[in-house]
């Protein structure tokens, strides 16, 4: 993608996100996403839930602008990311993907990753919001321990918190978690889960979860099949309807109980 010669920096106001009737497809003839449109008001959240291959994590990619859409628009405070610049509009969005990936240096590297020229002071307060500041101050060697696969080994929990603190660095005022919770047991999710809720206050968050119990407190929840929302509102709203989010949630709360 190459920023249009007009390209303006993305001027943020409340952080409002919207699809406006959004067709793409990575191929031309196979659309992933068939007329999606969703308003997510600055500051608030919404969870985009749906089986795996529905369009979920294609939207978050379309918000980078890592692809353009086929139609429709897709703006951010009123403006469309194809008319802002790249950086501006990469600056302005934090993600926590799946899986954190660390390098093979301090911890403080690590975290401080995510802005450059942080202060020791921004690190601590972004690692004491994102639950891991104890943690880290009770190893021998604080900050300057070194992880990776050279160094200490961090479990998938620790690893996830890492990655938020450094997301939270950057400060962005608008946050997209690509199921980032998926990878931890059920016990380690719950803790991630306040971290997270912590890291979303006064920011818009988009997050793609697919255990709902994570996500049964947003704003707005949408249901995603085959690339076109067939639900939207609010969790009791949704499970009152007894559709298909409804069924989803009775499935996970039986497999809960089974396990
Ligand atoms: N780079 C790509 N090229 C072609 N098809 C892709 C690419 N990335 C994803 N897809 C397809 O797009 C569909 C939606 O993918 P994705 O948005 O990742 O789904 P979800 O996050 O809901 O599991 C899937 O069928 C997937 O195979
Ligand atoms: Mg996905």
């Amino acid at each position: 993608m190459v920023d249009k010669p007009d390209a303006k920096p993305l001027q943020i106001t409340e952080g409002r996100v919207e699809l406006d009737d959004v067709h793409f497809g990575y191929d031309p003839d196979r659309e992933i996403l068939r007329g999606v449109s969703l308003v997510v008001p600055g500051g608030q959240t919404v969870a985009i839930v749906g089986a795996t291959g529905s369009g979920k994590s294609t939207i978050g990619r379309l918000l980078f602008r890592f692809y353009d859409v086929t139609e429709g628009a897709l703006r951010i405070d009123g403006q469309d990311v194809r008319d802002v610049t790249q950086e501006s509009l990469h600056a302005a969005i934090g993600v926590v993907p799946q899986d954190t990936v660390l390098f093979n240096d301090t911890i403080r590297y690590n975290i401080a990753y995510g802005r450059e020229g942080a202060t020791q002071a921004e690190i601590e307060e972004a690692a004491k919001a994102a639950q891991i500041h104890d943690f880290i101050t009770s190893l021998p060697e604080g900050y300057e321990t070194k992880v990776g696969e050279r160094g200490l080994k961090l479990s998938g929990g620790e690893k996830q918190r890492v990655g938020i603190a450094r997301t939270l660095l950057k400060n962005p005022p608008i946050l997209l978690l690509d199921e980032a919770t998926s990878a931890l047991d059920t016990d380690t999710e719950q803790d991630i889960k306040d971290a997270l809720a912590r890291a979303g206050e006064g920011r818009t968050v988009i997050t793609i979860a697919h255990r709902l119990s994570t996500i049964a407190e947003a704003d707005q929840i949408v249901v995603l099949e085959k690339g076109e929302i067939i639900e939207r509102g609010t969790h009791d709203e949704l499970l009152r309807r007894e559709g298909r989010y409804a069924q989803l949630w009775n499935r996970q709360q039986s497999d809960t109980q089974a396990a």
